[in-house]
């Protein structure tokens, strides 16, 4: 898709991100820029940010940035407190914000193990709770980026199995608590997406990603626009009757099982 304005698809939305100043909540902001959303990013380090929104606003685009820890119930209320001032209820909010690092359960500190619960599970419940009252109702749409660890088990990644398998589940009880205020909640599994600080960290040799490849059936690894394409869907109005739903976009990865993963995670 051409990196322009050409299509008005979300004109007049508004969207928020957790997590937003890379990889696969980048992209979709940026694909939702295109479509003529207002963006609002949030990431944890400022440097970062600003660089996101550069390329925002490169698009032609007039994004809000925060820089905060969604761990922190208060500064992530203040951050969609303050996109709900300056432009009216939120549409879409996307709860992307995720650590990782692989390490088995015995090479990991009680606080390790917190710190990725805490980034992936509390972060989307804060962010989340804090939203309602700012949400278009009715209307909203949340989507909540997981990943295949949330429905099945990988060694060197349990914390994060941990994490998305809570994260899918808040995901499904939001839509039910809240499908009767007018707002879908679903969830995304992304598998592994290329060019992603989190592949960086599980699969970085070629020869790791080629292991990892090896484990999917469409024979590559995902792009960010994959994930780009669902969320569109997922917020568009083809998706009006659609809540509750963890969509995976893998490439058939989780078919072939834990093994897949644990490939690249001792490659
Ligand atoms: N192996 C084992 N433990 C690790 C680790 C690693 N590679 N990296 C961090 N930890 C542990 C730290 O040792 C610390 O535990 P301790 O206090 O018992 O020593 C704990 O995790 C918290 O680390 P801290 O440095 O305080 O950072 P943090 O709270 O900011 O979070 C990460 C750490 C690693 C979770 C976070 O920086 C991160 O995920 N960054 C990468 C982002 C990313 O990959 N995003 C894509 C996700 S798919």
């Amino acid at each position: 898709m051409a990196e322009t304005f050409r299509d008005g698809l979300f004109e007049g939305k508004t969207a928020f991100f957790t997590g937003g100043t890379s990889g696969i909540a980048l992209r979709i902001a940026q694909r939702f820029a295109m479509l003529g959303a207002r963006v609002a990013l949030n990431g944890r380090k400022p440097d970062k940010l600003e660089q996101a929104l550069d390329g925002i606003r490169s698009m032609g685009g007039d994004p809000l940035g925060f820089a905060c820890d969604v761990r922190e119930y208060g500064a992530i209320a203040e951050a969609l407190k303050r996109t709900h001032e300056a432009w009216g209820p939120i549409d879409f909010l996307f709860c992307a914000a995720a650590g990782n690092f692989p390490a088995p359960v015995l090479g990991m500190s009680a606080n390790g193990f917190k710190a990725v619960v805490d980034i992936d599970l509390l972060g989307t419940f804060n962010t989340c709770r804090s939203a309602h009252e700012y949400l278009r109702k009715p209307g909203a749409s949340i989507v909540n980026i997981s990943a295949n660890h949330g429905h099945q088990p990988y060694p060197m990644q349990a914390h994060v199995c941990a994490a998305k398998a809570g994260v899918d589940l808040l995901t499904q009880t939001l839509a039910m608590e809240w499908g009767p205020h007018g707002i879908r909640v679903n969830g995304i599994a992304p598998g592994p997406i290329g060019e992603t600080e989190g592949m960086r960290r599980l699969a970085p040799t070629e020869e790791a990603q080629k292991a990892v490849i090896r484990h999917i059936p469409l024979g590559r690894m995902g792009a960010t626009d994959d994930i780009a394409d669902m969320a569109v869907f997922l917020c568009s109005d083809a998706a009006s009757f659609v809540t509750g739903a963890i969509l995976r976009c893998d490439g058939g990865q989780a078919l072939t099982g834990p093994r897949a993963l644990s490939a690249m995670t001792s490659s």
